[in-house]
């Protein structure tokens, strides 16, 4: 539903959560407690050299700087370098924000995008991509590859999101997937601006604890051939390391565009407090809590995915990240219902775009105590 166009304010969709309100109710009178799977807001403790970093700079009587202090944007450039397989990161070129939704949201207008642009989004997507667009002015278009719009579209576009792992569908671009969108988008001059939060979180194929490869990123070598135009890299700690409340995240890429976002934000006061900054150079540094909650989600799909399997839900990619993203073969709110009448939320795969129409997100963000409740649920219900 969109509201009537205000006096003041924006003419933005209702925020489609609230929705979730009724069948949240029903899962919350069973009598073993609801279940909420619906979110991936991450339920773990924030490991305590994080919170340590974060108290120790409680002093923080100056204001901070919108790029980001030095140390942090090595720390970044390093964790490129050894996680991501990107090294040499010019430390320059990157760029804290406050999150990455409000990255999302503002970074076509950040760019000077407006009416007549287009902004092209995954096809499944996060919702935000399209709210960026209509704060700028210009339009999204649900779109995997350009090859999907006719050549006068194709002529609009300046800015590609991809997701990789995506949110919700857990699927996961290859080097060579990389190499052709960022080729394609060279062509006509686009910017690609790249999701990767889910990126330590690979299963199976990409599980590289496991034997699996690394998810690749958009700024690895073997996609930019040595230059970065054109390309950001956003990311965030909300789940990688359970830094949802901080508000933890950067963007790192193309020379200019980071030194331009730099110098909008000084303007505008989109700064990354100072204790949330150190929180994160201590997070970057230490790979070790990374791989440990990476573990406890690995544990928890183990249990779930084959309860839900047996539920009759049919999993499609979920290669990465927090999702299992499924279907029953019905409409999703049909699904959602008899989840919740089990006492556990799903989020509706209708959130995510029309494409999303007759599958659910199952989130991985519950307490072992949770998912077992929720497996023994599935499984008593089969
Ligand atoms: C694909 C994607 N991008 C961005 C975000 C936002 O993360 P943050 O907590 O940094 O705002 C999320 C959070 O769920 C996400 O799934």
């Amino acid at each position: 539903m969109i509201s009537a166009a205000p006096a003041f304010g924006l003419n933005l969709p209702d925020y489609p959560w609230e929705a979730m309100a009724p069948y949240v109710a029903k899962a919350s009178e069973h009598q073993g407690g609801v279940v909420n799977l619906s979110i991936g807001t991450p339920v773990d403790p924030t490991p305590q050299l994080i919170r340590e970093a974060l108290t120790g700079a409680a002093d923080a009587h100056g204001y901070p700087t919108v790029h980001g202090t030095e140390a942090l944007r090595e720390a970044v450039s390093n964790w490129f370098a050894n996680r991501r397989g990107v090294p040499g990161i010019d430390p320059r070129d990157i760029m804290p924000t406050v999150g990455s939704k409000e990255l999302v949201a503002w970074l076509p207008f950040l760019l000077g995008l407006s009416a007549g642009d287009v902004v092209v989004r995954p096809t499944v997507a996060y919702p935000t991509y399209d709210i960026g667009a209509m704060l700028a002015g210009a339009t999204a278009i649900a779109a995997d590859s350009l090859d999907e719009l006719d050549s006068a579209t194709r002529a609009r576009v300046r800015l590609i999101w991809i997701n990789s792992p995506g949110n919700p569908t857990g699927s996961v671009r290859d080097v060579e997937s990389l190499r052709q969108i960022v080729a394609q988008a060279r062509e006509i001059g686009a910017v690609v601006a790249s999701d990767e939060c889910y990126a330590e979180l690979g299963w199976g194929e990409w599980d590289a604890q496991r034997g699996g490869e690394a998810v690749p990123s958009v700024l690895d070598p073997r996609v930019t051939g040595g230059s970065m135009d054109g390309l950001l890299c956003v990311y965030s700690l909300s789940k990688q390391s359970n830094l949802a409340g901080y508000r933890a995240a950067f963007v790192a890429g193309d020379s200019s565009i980071v030194a331009n976002l730099v110098n909008s934000r000084k303007h505008a006061g989109m700064i990354v407090p100072y204790p949330v900054q150190e929180a994160m150079r201590a997070a970057l540094g230490d790979a070790g809590h990374v791989l440990a909650q990476k573990d406890l989600y690995r544990g928890r799909r183990e249990r779930l995915l084959p309860a839900l399997q047996n539920f009759g839900l049919e999993l499609h990619e979920s290669k990465a990240g927090l999702y299992l993203w499924s279907t029953a073969g019905e409409a999703t709110w049909d699904t959602v219902q008899r989840f919740a009448d089990l006492g556990i939320v799903v989020g509706p795969g209708v959130f995510y775009g029309d494409a999303g129409n007759g599958f659910i997100r199952v989130a991985l963000t519950g307490t072992d105590e949770r998912i077992d409740a929720a497996v023994e649920r599935l499984n008593a219900a089969r």
